[in-house]
């Protein structure tokens, strides 16, 4: 199927990928794409598949919020089904945040990454990630990662509550994007990624993800779902976890929350 922004037949064609996005499942609309991926892998749809829509009516955000998916943006998820052993979904969570950024950072400079895994270009969110998974006894069956990218969106399609917050690849970089190479080049990049995860483990994947990480070193504040932290952002663990240093020196390490700087630096 072939819109405006997206054609299928485009992305298949410069797909160099081996698994992902080898099943493609495309929507004009749809209530949310990491809704119809977990229905779809509730049915056994193999790892890798692909569920992309143009616009999403109910879309959603980390820690139940929900999300602006006009057209003109890029909102997908994969369903993933690692063959290795073991994984940890918010490892996966990561591998998806670097194949991201390096995407951006094809197309526009001073892309970074915020723990978790929102992608900024300075100050302003271009990106965020949903990760969801299934168990099936102290294993994951699967995973959902779901990638939401304002690509193409003009000012005017961000509501006014989000004007400050946030950009679009387009408003960066005045120009517009073409979604699919734009998709065939992040699938690649991700592929890639998750060999290097499942060859050699987290530590090189998180090594190159620090290299956006432009946060560690300033002082944040992290609103976690029982507290509020202040302190400076020292380190991200090989558990995924954030490691903040606060004014009386105590250290926390923070598996769930929404940071924001304090200073520029
Ligand atoms: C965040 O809160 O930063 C994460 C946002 C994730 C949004 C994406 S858009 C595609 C996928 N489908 C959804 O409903 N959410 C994710």
């Amino acid at each position: 199927m072939t819109t405006d922004q997206f054609s299928e037949e485009k992305l298949k064609s410069l797909l160099k990928t081996e698994q992902l996005g080898k099943k493609i499942c495309f929507f004009p609309s749809l209530e949310s794409t990491n809704l119809f991926a977990k229905q779809l892998a509730e049915k056994g749809e193999p790892h890798g598949t692909l569920v992309i829509a143009e616009t999403q009516t109910k879309g959603q955000g980390r820690l139940g919020r929900s999300w602006h998916s006009p057209k003109g943006g890029l909102w997908f998820s994969l369903i993933l089904r690692p063959s290795f052993r073991p994984f940890l979904p918010q490892h996966l969570t990561f591998t998806a945040g670097l194949a991201a950024a390096q995407t951006c950072s094809r197309i526009i400079p001073n892309v970074s990454l915020r723990w978790p895994n929102d992608i900024y270009v300075e100050s302003k969110k271009i990106g965020g990630i949903l990760t969801e998974g299934r168990t099936k006894g102290n294993d994951f069956e699967y995973c959902i990662i779901g990638i939401g990218l304002n690509v193409n969106l003009t000012e005017s399609e961000f509501p006014s509550i989000l004007k400050s917050e946030a950009s679009s690849l387009l408003i960066l970089k005045k120009e517009k994007v073409e979604i699919p190479l734009f998709l065939a080049n992040l699938l690649l990049l991700w592929e890639n990624i998750l060999k290097i995860y499942s060859q050699k483990g987290f530590a090189p994947v998180l090594n190159s993800w620090k290299k956006y990480a432009h946060f560690l070193g300033t002082f944040v504040k992290v609103d976690t779902p029982t507290k509020t932290i202040e302190g400076e952002a020292i380190d991200v663990t090989l558990s995924g976890a954030l490691k903040v240093k606060d004014l009386d020196g105590m250290i926390h390490e923070i598996s769930s929350g929404d940071v924001r700087r304090l200073t520029s630096n």
